[in-house]
C-alpha cells in the first residue's frame, strides 16, 4: 500500500541535494609498488576516522606483516584487507571505503593496479567523479598510468589528481616532479580529461596529503585532502534533462497505478511534463510518491513512484523523460566494449545487454577497431579479448530509450551478460545511434507462413544436426530428407559442407567464423521455415550460444536439436575425408575436437549415439521423434 503523510516533503528533496553536494566519488589508481594502498590508509588515518580497535588491529599486523621497518605502523595494511592478500602483497577486487572530513563526505573505491584487473577498475570507476592516478616519483609515468587514465576517460570521469608519490625518495627533487607533470599533461589532451591537477606527495610520510608539506615550499597548490573537499566535480546530476527508468509498475489496487524507479538524472515537480520513451507518448506528473509522503519536487538519486495525469500505456523498462529533452530511441549503435571475460568476445554471438531496468537480445554486428590501451594505437582486429577496449555497432533486438553516454551515464552505460551462464561478460557505453538501422521498416506480406506450409499440408521446422566432423550428421540427414520425400513432404537440407562453398564460402574455421556461418545458416534455416518447408540442417555448430539462438529465431518447438554423438577416437578411426589425418599432422588448424572445441548439447531434443547404432537405426529414431512432435 501506498501511505499518505503530511509532511513537508520538500525538506526530504532539500537534504538529498544537500547531502549530494557533499559527497565526492572518487577512484585511486595506481599499482601496489606506486603505495595506494598506503595513500588511503593515510586519508583513512589522518582523517581520524579509524576505530580503535582497528588501529590496535593495525598496530599488532605491522609488526607482523609491515614493510615499513620496526615500529611504525603500515598504513597498506588497512587497505589491503584480506590476510591472502596480504601474504601476496597486492590488492585484488574493488574496495569501497567511507570517510570523512568536516567539510565533505567520501567514497573511495580502491582497485587493483596490475592489467589483469582492468575490470575491477572499470566497475570502481563507473561510479566515480574523480580519479587519483598514483604514480611513483622515482619511476616516472608508466604504460598502466596511460592505460588507467585511458580507462578513467572511457568511463566519463572529467577530473583526475595526478598524485606525484615518493618524493621523499628523490630528494623533493622539483624537476623530477615538473617533468613528470609536463608529461603527462601533453598525454592527457589527448584523452577527454578537461581537469588534471598534479600534486607532489609522500603516501608514507603524510606530505601534501592532509599536511601541507615544509619540505616542498616549491609547491604552491593545495594538499590532497584539500582539493578533494574543494573541487567541484560539476555536472550536478539535478541540471541535466529528467530520466527516469521504470522499474516496476505499483499498482496495489484498481485506484492507484505508479511508477517505480529511482530518478537517473535530473528534477521533477507534479504538473510537469513528460514523455514516455520509447513510445513517444506524452502526460503530466500527477503526484510524486514517496514512503515518507508526496513531495513537491525529487531530484536525481531519489527513488519515487511516480503517477500520470493520463491513463497511458507504461512498462518496466520505459523511461519517463522530460517531454522538452526527450531521449532518443534506436536498436543500433556505435558503443565502446571493455571486455572482462576470458572468453573473447565474438561478432555475431548473442548476448543479453542490461541497461537501467532493461534486458535485451544484443550482438555485435562490427568490430571496428580495438585500442591499445596502453598506446592509444587502433588495431584491426575480429575478437576482443579479455580487459581490451574495443569500438564496436552493437545491434539489439528491439529499440531501447537511451542517451549517449558522455551526456547521461545511467542512460548511456551497459553491461553484457553470457546467455548461458548468466555472468557479466563485459561493459559498455553508447556513443551514438547509427541511423541507418531506424530507417528499415519491416514489410508486412500477402501470402504468410502458415498459408505457405498448409498449401503443402505441412508444420515446418528445423531439424538442426549437430556434432563432431565424422560423427554421420550428413549421412543421417540424408536418410532422413529421403524419407521424408517418399512420404511427400516438402524439405531442404543445408549441409555444412555444401554452404561453405557458396553462403559461407568467405569464412574459415575461427571462431568468429564459425559464429558467423553459423549464424547465417541459421537465418536461412528460418527464410525456409518461412516459406513452409521441413529443414534439415548439417553442421558441426560447435558452440551453444550460437545453437541457442537458432533455436530462438523461430518460434517454440519449431527447432529440433539433434545431438550427432560418436566419440573424437570413433571419428578419427572413419575419417571420411582424411581430414583428422591432417589435422593430427598439424596441416589443419583449428581443427573441431582437436585444437578447436566442441560443446555437447546439455538438452538436445534427440541424443544418437552413432558409434553404437546404425546410421539408419539412427535415422529411423529422428522420423520416430518428428512423428511424436506431429511434424510427420
Ligand atoms: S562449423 O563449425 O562452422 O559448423 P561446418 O559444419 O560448416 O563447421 O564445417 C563443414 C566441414 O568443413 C566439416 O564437416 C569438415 O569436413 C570441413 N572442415 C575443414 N576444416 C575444418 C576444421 N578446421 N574444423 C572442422 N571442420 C573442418
Amino acid at each position: 500500500m501506498v501511505k499518505h503523510m503530511e509532511a513537508p516533503a520538500e525538506a526530504g528533496s532539500y537534504l538529498l541535494q544537500h547531502e549530494q553536494k557533499d559527497l565526492l566519488r572518487f577512484i585511486t589508481c595506481g599499482s601496489v609498488d606506486d603505495g595506494k594502498s598506503t595513500l588511503i590508509g593515510r586519508l583513512l588515518f589522518d582523517s581520524k576516522l579509524l576505530l580503535e580497535d582497528q588501529l590496535t588491529a593495525l598496530e599488532k599486523d605491522s609488526s607482523r606483516y609491515g614493510t615499513t621497518g620496526s615500529g611504525e605502523l603500515d598504513l597498506a595494511l588497512l587497505v589491503d584487507g584480506l590476510a591472502d592478500e596480504r601474504e601476496q602483497g597486492i590488492t585484488i577486487d574493488v574496495a569501497y571505503r567511507f570517510f570523512a572530513t568536516e567539510k565533505r563526505k567520501f567514497i573511495v573505491a580502491d582497485t587493483p593496479g596490475h592489467e589483469q584487473y582492468t575490470r575491477n577498475m572499470a566497475t570502481g570507476a563507473s561510479m566515480a567523479d574523480l580519479a587519483v592516478l598514483l604514480v611513483d616519483a622515482r619511476k616516472g609515468l608508466l604504460p598502466q598510468t596511460r592505460r588507467h587514465s585511458y580507462i578513467v576517460s572511457l568511463l566519463g570521469i572529467k577530473h583526475v589528481v595526478l598524485a606525484i608519490n615518493k618524493m621523499d625518495a628523490v630528494s623533493w627533487d622539483r624537476d623530477t616532479y615538473e617533468r613528470m607533470v609536463a608529461e603527462y599533461r601533453e598525454f592527457a589532451i589527448k584523452l577527454d580529461i578537461p581537469n588534471v591537477t598534479c600534486i607532489p606527495v609522500s603516501a608514507l610520510l603524510g606530505d601534501n596529503i592532509t599536511r601541507r608539506s615544509s619540505a616542498m615550499p616549491w609547491y604552491d597548490g593545495a594538499t590532497l585532502i584539500d582539493h578533494l573537499e574543494e573541487v567541484e566535480v560539476g555536472g550536478d546530476v539535478t541540471s541535466a534533462p529528467f530520466r527516469m527508468p521504470v522499474q516496476w509498475i505499483n499498482r496495489p489496487d484498481q485506484d492507484f497505478r505508479g511508477y517505480s524507479g529511482t530518478i537517473a538524472s535530473g528534477m521533477v515537480s507534479p504538473g510537469d511534463s513528460i514523455v514516455i520513451a520509447p513510445s513517444g507518448r506524452t502526460s503530466k506528473i500527477e503526484r510524486i510518491v514517496t514512503s515518507g509522503g508526496d513531495l513537491q519536487q525529487a531530484v536525481a538519486n531519489q527513488a519515487v513512484t511516480i503517477t500520470l495525469a493520463d491513463e497511458v500505456d507504461v512498462s518496466r523498462g520505459d523511461v519517463l523523460a522530460d517531454s522538452k529533452i526527450p531521449p532518443e530511441s534506436s536498436d543500433q549503435f556505435s558503443v565502446h566494449i571493455l571486455w572482462m571475460s576470458a572468453d573473447a568476445m565474438l561478432p555475431g554471438r548473442p548476448y543479453l545487454l542490461r541497461i537501467g531496468s532493461i534486458m535485451v537480445g544484443a550482438q555485435i554486428t562490427e568490430i571496428k577497431y580495438t585500442v591499445n590501451v596502453n598506446t592509444l594505437e587502433h588495431t584491426a582486429a575480429r575478437h576482443i579479448d579479455l580487459n581490451e577496449v574495443g569500438v564496436c555497432n552493437l545491434a539489439l533486438d528491439r529499440p531501447i530509450p537511451f542517451d549517449p553516454y558522455r551526456k547521461n551515464r545511467d542512460m548511456g552505460g551497459f553491461i553484457l551478460i553470457d546467455r548461458i551462464t548468466n555472468a557479466t561478460v563485459g561493459c559498455g557505453m553508447i556513443s551514438f545511434a547509427l541511423r541507418r538501422a531506424s530507417n528499415i521498416h519491416w514489410q508486412a506480406l500477402k501470402v504468410g507462413k502458415a498459408d505457405r506450409a498448409g498449401l503443402k499440408q505441412q508444420k515446418p521446422c528445423i531439424v538442426w544436426f549437430t556434432g563432431l566432423s565424422g560423427a554421420g550428421k550428413s549421412t543421417i540427414a540424408n536418410l532422413v530428407e529421403r524419407n521424408l520425400f517418399e512420404l511427400g513432404r516438402h524439405t531442404v537440407l543445408l549441409d555444412g559442407d555444401n554452404i561453405r562453398h557458396g553462403l559461407t564460402k568467405n569464412l574459415g574455421f575461427t571462431a568468429e567464423d564459425r559464429v558467423e556461418n553459423i549464424r547465417r545458416v541459421a537465418e536461412v534455416a528460418k527464410l525456409m521455415t518461412e516459406a513452409g518447408l521441413i529443414v534439415l540442417v548439417s553442421l558441426i555448430s560447435p558452440f551453444r550460444s550460437e545453437r541457442q539462438m537458432a533455436r530462438e529465431i523461430v518460434p517454440p518447438g519449431e527447432f529440433l536439436e539433434v545431438f550427432v554423438d560418436a566419440p573424437l577416437e570413433v571419428c578419427r578411426t572413419r575419417d571420411p575425408k582424411g581430414l583428422y589425418k591432417k589435422a593430427y599432422a598439424g596441416e589443419l588448424p583449428n581443427f573441431t575436437g582437436i585444437d578447436s572445441p566442441y560443446e555437447p548439447p546439455v538438452d538436445a531434443d534427440l541424443h544418437l549415439n552413432s558409434a553404437d547404432q546404425t546410421l539408419e537405426a539412427c535415422g529411423e529414431a529422428v522420423l520416430a521423434m518428428l512423428s511424436q512432435r506431429g511434424i510427420v
